[in-house]
């Protein structure tokens, strides 16, 4: 019974939307091809069929062609499908993170005027405001908006 009510806990923590952490695994193909034009998302951002969608389709990939080989679309897909998140909520399977609720809903009090800050331009840019970012690290107190002296409401 202890360890049933230990087990449901544990699910609970899992359920939180929120929690972006890190996986334990890291994959230099990854890192090597998909943070050239932005930080290399965490794998735990998008649901499986999000993933796969976005890495069966490089060739148009957001107005631009990420297409990589063979060999290197398949390590890249398995590392993300394997570490992918799929309890949050996202009933089309949505490939950009930005449009996801618990997303929006996190970043909602953030105006356009501060979006259009040069060093931020787009809520895409994640390293702009969470500089720990690409360390799967989005605390609160690791924010710091540009152009702004952050306060929290
Ligand atoms: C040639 C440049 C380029 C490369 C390489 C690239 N991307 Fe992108 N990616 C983009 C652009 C441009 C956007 C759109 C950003 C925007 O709308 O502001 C984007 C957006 C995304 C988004 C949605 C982010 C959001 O705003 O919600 C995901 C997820 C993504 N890329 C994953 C990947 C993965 C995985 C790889 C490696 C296989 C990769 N990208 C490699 C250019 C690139
Ligand atoms: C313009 C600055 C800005 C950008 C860009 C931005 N964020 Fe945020 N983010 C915030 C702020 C501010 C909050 C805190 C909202 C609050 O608590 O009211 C937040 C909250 C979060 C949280 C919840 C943190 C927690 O502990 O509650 C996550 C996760 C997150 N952002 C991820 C991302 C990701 C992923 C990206 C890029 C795709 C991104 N953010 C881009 C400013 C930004």
């Amino acid at each position: 019974m202890k360890n049933l009510i230990i087990a449901l806990l544990l699910l609970c923590v899992n359920l939180n939307s929120d929690e972006i952490k890190m996986p334990k695994t890291t994959n230099l193909t990854f890192q090597k091809e998909c943070k050239s034009c932005h930080m290399a998302f965490q794998p735990t951002l998008l649901n499986s069929n999000s993933w796969i969608k976005v890495m069966d389709n490089l060739k148009e990939h957001f107005g631009t062609d990420a297409s990589l080989d063979q060999q290197e679309t398949k390590i890249i897909k398995d590392y993300l499908v394997n570490n992918s998140k799929n309890n949050i909520k996202n009933v089309t399977n949505e490939i950009y993170i930005t449009k996801l609720p618990w997303f929006t809903r996190q970043h909602r009090r953030i105006s356009e005027k501060t979006i259009a800050h040069p060093s931020i331009k787009t809520l895409s840019n994640c390293v702009a405001c969470h500089k720990n970012a690409e360390k799967g690290n989005y605390d609160e107190d690791e924010i710091k908006i540009p152009g702004k002296s952050w306060s929290n409401r």
